[in-house]
């Protein structure tokens, strides 16, 4: 994969697919985001390998809070136990982890466990992860225009960098609210692929697509 290497990129993932993939199988939905956590661990690897910058993933959204109740137990416990085993390794690789969304929510532990995370790999340079849990954007677009502000202090507030590419697993062509202000000019990648498959080499393919398109940003596209 190419990039520009004064530019470090954003690629941001909705990393969507987990259930259908469990159900085709006959499993529960909950074996499918376990798949998916592994699924998470391999894309990051990957990301740092290509030197990608920063890796923001949609992990659960705002409207997610409607699902059956021991679905949405088992995502916080999972995302708690993701946090308190990946975190040690992430920072020894030099991965910052920060996470975006309500914190107010998700039970205490999770609550916890992301503090912790943050603290521990602050001092990371080489990928900064973004997890986004209880994330809404437009709930997090009105929290930061609380009170009239400029474009480059609202992304400030927002916590995040404009995306460069846009990647949704599982078929679906739509944002689910995610990220809407910093993919204003982003490119949009859409695989039927579920999460739980969407292994190295279909990220290096997303990339390698990504590497040939031409961003125009609304002028004229150098001939
Ligand atoms: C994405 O997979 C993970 C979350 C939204 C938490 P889904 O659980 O939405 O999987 P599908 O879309 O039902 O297959
Ligand atoms: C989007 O997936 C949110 C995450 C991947 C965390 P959903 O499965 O929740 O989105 P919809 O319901 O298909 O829009
Ligand atoms: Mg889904």
């Amino acid at each position: 994969m190419q990039t520009n290497s004064s530019h470090k990129l954003h690629v941001a993932i909705i990393m969507d697919g987990n259930g259908r993939w469990a159900e085709t199988r006959g499993m529960p939905r909950s074996a499918g985001h376990e798949v998916g956590a592994d699924t998470v661990r391999s894309i990051v690897r990957t990301a740092i390998g290509h030197g990608i910058g920063a890796l923001t993933l949609y992990a659960f959204s705002t409207y997610n809070w409607q699902r059956p109740e021991p679905e949405v137990a088992g995502l916080m416990s999972l995302l708690r136990h993701f946090l308190l085993v990946e975190a040690p390794e992430l920072r020894r690789n030099g991965v910052r982890i920060t996470v975006l969304g309500r914190r107010d929510r998700v039970p205490l532990g999770l609550a916890r466990a992301i503090t912790a995370a943050e603290r521990a790999t602050a001092g990371g340079t080489r990928l900064h992860l973004r997890i986004a849990i209880d994330y809404s954007a437009r709930d997090a677009i009105l929290s930061a225009v609380a009170d009239g502000v400029t474009a480059e202090a609202l992304a400030e507030r927002l916590g995040t960098e404009d995306v460069d590419f846009l990647i949704r697993t599982g078929g679906d062509q739509r944002l689910s609210d995610f990220l809407l202000w910093e993919c204003a000019q982003a490119e949009l990648y859409f695989t039927k692929v579920q999460w739980p498959d969407f292994g190295p080499a279909e990220f290096d393919a997303a990339l390698a697509d990504f590497a040939v398109r031409t961003r125009s940003f609304g002028a004229v596209p150098a001939a």
